[in-house]
């Protein structure tokens, strides 16, 4: 078959994708339903064919039912586009540790360049490349896309990137953090640099603290081998939580191609302090949740037999100019009360108080609060006497500004634009390999530390916020009521 790839002045457009990993969960729910959202919105290359690879031996047509009957949404598979996606969808079953294997069974498909997505475990990372490239698949302009983790500390991880390095350039590969495929994610940059207001006060001199939230309901379900290795330090704080304190952290780029703003965001994740023994005292607590309630089911608890935490609560302070002596609190569980990410940024006191009511200790600080999902929402709290009667004016009250999302709207999945993006050759919103690392150094800190001093994780029911020692943690999102309380 002919190529129908598409040459610009410096990228090449990719008509072809090879998914590893096909028959996988991530794949089954997210990766082949955005792929067909791309075929029904006419967004892909002319030509574009899916070449999805798996262990199990099927054919073609044997595939085409498999997913009919195993796509976990309805809708995505009872419409046109998913049967049009399927049309152009081949199969291929091969051991990805087979090398010649792997070479013969692919080079049907090596006529065009093509990007291969990895949505395998990091392990099979570099076997799978060693048969991409015999089969031709590696050579310029062919790309690589990564899906996370890659690796499980600092020296497997570089171990992964000099490898990958050997089989192409950085800017062929691209490692996936699906938060940035994410519209409200990307919304963080354009509030902060779209806006005078904001970017003239982010800095240490104004703000007071920042809030990271990332509270799932869901629990690891399914996925105890993977989670008993990983835990939430390693399965959330390294990768998505690290990459929404740099955008809210970074320098302003000079511009949002890919070089300048990845570069920003490397910087500020070397700058974050490495944690001792004594700092993972006072600034961490690790948690795992017990038997409980999430939205009003009874749900087992979390009983693996290793240390691995599914909650973290970590105090993160960025060693540069702009964030000296800012509190950057951390905070992402599993079965927690609700479903939010959040980012809570709280500005400091005015300096100077002249009024009577309310007292300034009573005066609430600034804040900005961005809600990324499930709704969202950006509310600035002030302080002000808005309606207040003539002889009330000078007596303040906070008041909030709120703009949110209309509730009909519906958000794209993060891997759309990301795969896209992959094909198009726009690394901006893909990860660095030295992004990855200067993430996993400061991940290392913290369970060096932990296991150096023994820090366990402490129960915590299902349907709670975490383990009472967390309760500082918590932004002030989190209602009184139901924040933990220690003794309880
Ligand atoms: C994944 C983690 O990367 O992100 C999961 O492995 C987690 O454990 C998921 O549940 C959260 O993603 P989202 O998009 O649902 O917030």
């Amino acid at each position: 078959m002919k190529s129908s790839a598409v040459t610009s002045a410096a990228v090449t457009t990719l008509d072809t994708l090879f998914l590893f990993g096909a028959t996988g969960d991530l794949s089954r729910r997210y990766l082949i339903p955005s792929i067909a959202h791309l075929v029904r919105d006419r967004l892909l290359p002319p030509g574009f064919r899916l070449v999805a690879i798996g262990r199990q031996d099927m054919d073609d047509d044997g595939f085409r039912s498999w997913l009919r009957k195993e796509l976990p949404d309805q809708r995505a598979r009872n419409n046109a586009a998913f049967e049009q996606l399927l049309a152009v969808t081949h199969y291929v079953a091969v051991d990805l540790s087979d090398r010649a294997a792997m070479a013969a069974a692919l080079s049907p498909y090596a006529d065009r360049p093509a990007a291969s997505y990895l949505a395998i475990p990091p392990d099979l990372f570099v076997p799978t490349c060693e048969g991409l490239q015999a089969a031709g698949l590696l050579d310029a302009p062919s790309r690589v896309v990564l899906e996370k983790p890659i690796g499980h500390d600092l020296a497997s991880a570089r171990e992964i990137n000099a490898r990958l390095r050997g089989f192409a350039d950085e800017d062929r590969i691209f490692r996936i953090d699906h938060y940035l495929g994410k519209a409200p994610v990307q919304n963080l940059l354009a509030l902060r640099f779209g806006n005078t207001l904001l970017e003239a006060v982010w800095h240490h001199r104004w703000i007071e603290s920042v809030d990271i939230l990332v509270a799932e309901t869901a629990g690891v379900d399914g996925r105890e081998g993977y989670y008993a290795r990983y835990g939430a330090l390693r399965d959330m704080v390294q990768n998505h939580m690290l990459q929404l304190l740099a955008l809210i952290a970074m320098e302003p780029p000079s511009s949002l191609d890919a070089g300048s703003l990845r570069e920003e965001k490397r910087k500020v994740l070397r700058a974050l302090r490495p944690m001792t023994a004594e700092d993972v005292c006072a600034d961490s607590v690790r948690g795992r949740y017990a038997e409980g309630v999430v939205d009003g089911r009874a749900v087992p608890g979390f009983t693996h037999d290793s240390e691995t935490e599914t909650f973290v609560a970590l105090r993160a302070r960025i060693d540069n100019w702009r964030w000296a002596g800012v509190p950057f609190r951390l905070v992402t569980g599993k079965r927690l009360a609700h479903r939010t990410t959040e980012v809570l940024v709280t500005f400091k006191p005015v300096s100077h108080w002249i009024f009577d009511k309310p007292p300034y200790s009573s005066a609430m600080p600034n804040r900005l609060l961005m809600r990324l999902q499930p709704e969202e929402t950006i509310e600035l709290g002030l302080m002000g006497s808005l309606a207040a009667p003539e002889w009330g004016g000078t007596e303040l009250q906070p008041l909030s500004l709120d703009l949110s999302m209309p509730a009909t709207t519906q958000r794209r999945i993060a891997y759309e634009r990301l795969i896209l993006d992959a094909l198009h050759g726009n690394q901006a919103l893909f990860v660095t390999g030295e992004e990855v690392e200067a993430a996993w150094a400061w991940i290392d800190s913290i369970s060096a530390a932990w296991d150096g001093c023994g820090e366990t994780a402490k129960p915590y029911p299902a349907g709670s916020w975490g383990p009472a020692e967390a309760a500082d943690f918590l932004p002030i999102t989190v209602p009184a009521s139901s924040r933990p309380v220690a003794g309880s």
